[in-house]
């Protein structure tokens, strides 16, 4: 018999629901993480008493009631509301796109002349099929919301031409005719009440977790010590990149700590032109309804990939998918190696998706192991 069960490398949010329903059935795990801190990408840095989100906005929201109720097991969520304004040369816009956003545009009124003007805008810009992201878009929305709410943030986004960019990335764009901001139409939505360190900090009650440490530093002796291991960490590190690097697009945060009270009057907003370099400013205390006197508000750049800084959105094209697909079959022959988390599936998960993916990867070990 071994030391522990598991060891689960990898403290963000697939590690710590992994690691607390394994103690939940009495099995012993040792977390370990490379980084200073629990938590991941969810992990909230305090300054000045705020809680700064320091891998970007994070914001809880899902359609079902079991991980709602799962998550607030550990910590009571608040009534955030995601309401995200978009600043396009100086003016505002409500996002998503809806009727306060059609009256900012048009200075319509009503859903019936808000359709109007999209089939007017949509025909007028209508290719057959479309070829590339800017055609899709337009094809969608038409010119004024394409012009002035998607074009230079999407270029922003992923470092290249709309016209450079293929169709898929845009499946859809929801257009609402209420006068509704909220940005998700999930039934729960919200921030953890003193941030997600909370939350982390309830999932990896009384399990032994260890900072700093690197996986890779060691492999002999985390298999020595450990029945199974669960790996959240880069699937092709994993195996040395035997086929090649995974790409991803990442980003720069800068964080500022600034003395007014209040200084958007937002917790989100996105500047849609090409010429600002940011994405979006994030000021962190409206996800808690913060008073304090000072603010902090952080900029977000999206930038190039590069080994050795922070991956965060995988580039799911046709290479990279096969590249994973290549991985995913060696890692389907690990008999005592559980792969989970974004990171080690190469795709993006919203934190309720890697909540559910990790119970689920929890049920069919049970029903392995006991
Ligand atoms: P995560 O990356 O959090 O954890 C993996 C851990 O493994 C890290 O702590 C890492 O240090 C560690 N690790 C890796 N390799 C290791 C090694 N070799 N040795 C030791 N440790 C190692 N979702 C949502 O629902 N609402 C939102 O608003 C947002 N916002 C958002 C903004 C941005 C900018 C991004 C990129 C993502 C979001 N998300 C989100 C998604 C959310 O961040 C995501 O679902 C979870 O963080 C995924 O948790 P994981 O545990 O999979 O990975």
């Amino acid at each position: 018999m071994k030391q522990y069960d598991f060891v689960i490398v990898g403290a963000g949010l697939f590690g710590a629901v992994f690691a607390c329903e394994m103690k939940k059935i009495g099995k012993k795990c040792l977390v370990i993480d490379k980084r200073k801190h629990k938590g991941g990408n969810v992990y909230c840095e305090e300054i000045d008493d705020i809680n700064v989100h320091k891998y970007g906005a994070h914001i809880f929201h899902t359609n079902d009631k079991k991980i709602w109720d799962y998550v607030n097991s550990f910590v009571q969520f608040n009534r955030y509301t995601n309401s995200p304004l978009a600043n396009y040369k100086g003016k505002l816009y409500n996002l998503p796109f809806n009727m306060n956003t059609f009256y900012q545009l048009w200075g319509v009124k009503t859903p019936e002349e808000a359709k109007r003007k999209i089939r007017e805008q949509v025909a007028a810009s209508f290719e057959n099929e479309p070829k590339n992201l800017e055609q899709q878009a337009l094809s969608l929305v038409g010119e004024d919301i394409y012009n002035i709410l998607i074009k230079g943030y999407t270029e922003k986004q992923w470092g290249r031409k709309a016209e450079d960019l293929p169709a898929f990335i845009i499946k859809r764009l929801p257009v609402r005719f209420t006068f509704d901001n909220n940005y998700f139409d999930d039934k729960y939505q919200g921030i953890p009440i003193g941030g997600y360190n909370k939350l982390i900090d309830g999932l990896l009650q009384g399990i032994e977790v260890r900072l700093e440490v690197d996986y890779f530093e060691d492999r002999p002796h985390w298999a020595s010590i450990a029945e199974r291991i669960v790996f959240t960490g880069k699937i092709d590190q994993f195996f040395e990149y035997k086929f090649g690097i995974l790409e991803y697009r990442s980003l720069h945060f800068e964080t500022e700590r600034l003395e007014v009270e209040n200084y958007q009057g937002n917790a989100v907003v996105n500047y849609t032109e090409a010429e600002v370099p940011y994405t979006r400013i994030i000021e962190h205390k409206h996800f808690e309804f913060g008073r304090q006197p000072n603010t902090v508000i952080t900029k977000e750049y999206p930038c190039e990939w590069t080994p050795g800084i922070e991956p965060y959105y995988p580039i799911n094209d046709e290479k990279n998918s096969n590249m994973f697909k290549q991985y995913q079959q060696l890692a389907d022959k690990e008999a005592n190696i559980i792969f989970g988390g974004r990171l080690a599936e190469y795709r993006y998960y919203d934190m309720h998706q890697v909540i559910g993916s990790a119970l689920k990867k929890v049920e069919t070990i049970k029903a392995i192991i006991l």
